[in-house]
């Protein structure tokens, strides 16, 4: 029987050298619902190998690891495993890594932080009693800031939520006669749609669900529908245009409250771990309100366009000391681009986790 994870245990430069492999390859994941994950496989000879997750219904880390060190012909009966979150115990849309380290015959495992989502939670002591030696705690600080915002909609138990707002320069997301499509480029469009693919579900109010009569789904640079779609939310009392895209869909979940938190609490139930709110201004203004938007996407259009719909309605602030402070998101991609003409401008609200400089180099 190994030691039992989260008892203090001591670690080697090599084995140090190898998480920091692994914190870097998790940078690589796609940020935002999902958990940042990254694996490194120690060999007896020093041999370092990486794998990371790449988001919702991908192979997780470990695996990714396990896969490549096969492909290279490495010998893991006699290596050791570090993983900066650990081992999931479940079968969610993939199988439990525990099963696969046990497959693979690897006889150490080192995990930087212990997994906080309950229904994951549990694989050192399943990889412990299986007699694997497990230590647990090695750069556990690094793996759970690189998580933050992961970690805070799971213990709050919603939706990641991602705010998408596409405005002119002046800040108006519809002209004044409520025209609106399309204020920035088609490249802007082409990286909303890859967000959306990303997510679980997207929601607007009926106020843009009877203005623009949208699809809500998630379309590839070809402009198809991909295979696999979020669903689409509409929030508000009033009933749909019967015609409408949102009305003839079958997969269209219609909450009628106001209360965003409600919403929340059912989309959390039906599933949903990651939600695009895509407007308009009042529903925007309301997520802001209730303090639950994690991340923001603004594509800043080189448009003015004068009186017309403000990007966010609502927002009960009487002066600037009290002003909503956003924190530019360099974590990813740099926190702002050009998409096309536009811009993109990538925040997030709370510390989003150390940036593309704030983990040492890799050392594979
Ligand atoms: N450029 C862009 O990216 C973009 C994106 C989206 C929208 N838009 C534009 O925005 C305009 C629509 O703006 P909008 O503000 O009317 O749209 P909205 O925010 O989509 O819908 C507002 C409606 O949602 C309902 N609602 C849901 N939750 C609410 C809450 N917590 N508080 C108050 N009402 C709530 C209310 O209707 P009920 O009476 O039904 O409850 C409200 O009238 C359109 O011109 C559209 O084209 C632009």
């Amino acid at each position: 029987m190994g030691a039992q994870p989260g008892e203090a245990a001591e670690f080697t430069d090599l084995e140090s050298a190898a998480m920091i492999a692994a914190l870097n390859a998790a940078r690589e994941g796609v940020r935002g619902a999902n958990p940042l994950v990254g694996a490194a496989i120690l060999t007896a000879d020093g041999q370092i190998v990486t794998g990371h997750h790449g988001g919702t219904g991908t192979p997780h880390a470990e695996v990714e690891a396990i896969t490549t060190a096969h492909d290279l012909d490495i010998d893991l009966t006699t290596a050791t495993l570090l993983v900066t979150l650990e081992p999931c115990d479940h079968h969610g849309r993939t199988g439990p890594c525990t099963e696969a380290i046990l497959a693979a015959e690897i006889p150490s495992v080192v995990f930087a932080s212990p997994d906080p989502n309950p229904l994951a939670a549990g694989g050192g002591n399943t990889l412990a009693e299986a007699g694997l030696t497990v230590r647990s705690g090695l750069c556990e600080e690094d793996s759970r800031a690189l998580n933050a915002r992961w970690v805070r909609s799971l213990t709050e138990a919603r939706p990641f939520v991602t705010a998408k707002i596409a405005q002119s320069l002046d800040g108006a997301v519809a002209a004044a006669d409520a025209t609106s499509q399309w204020i920035t480029s088609a490249e802007s469009r082409a990286h909303a749609h890859e967000v959306r693919s990303r997510v679980d579900a997207i929601l607007v109010g009926t106020g843009t669900a009877v203005a623009d009569d949208p699809r809500l789904n998630a379309r590839g640079p070809d402009g198809i529908a991909l295979d696999d779609q979020p669903r689409p939310v509409v929030l508000g009392t009033s009933e749909l245009p019967v015609t409408s895209f949102l009305a003839l869909n079958p997969n269209t979940l219609h909450l009628r409250t106001h209360d965003v938190r409600e919403a929340l609490d059912e989309l959390y139930a039906a599933g949903a771990r990651h939600l695009l709110v895509e407007g308009g201004p009042t529903v925007l203004g309301a997520f802001f309100s209730a303090g639950v938007v994690d991340e923001v996407f603004c594509y800043q259009a080189p448009l003015l366009i004068g009186p017309g719909r403000g990007s966010v309605d609502g927002l009960e602030i009487g002066t600037l000391s009290e002003a909503l402070q956003l924190i530019p998101d360099d974590t990813e991609t740099p926190a702002v681009s050009r998409v096309g003409p536009d811009f993109l401008l990538h925040f997030a609200t709370a510390d989003p986790g150390p940036d593309s400089t704030g983990l040492p180099e890799s050392v594979t």
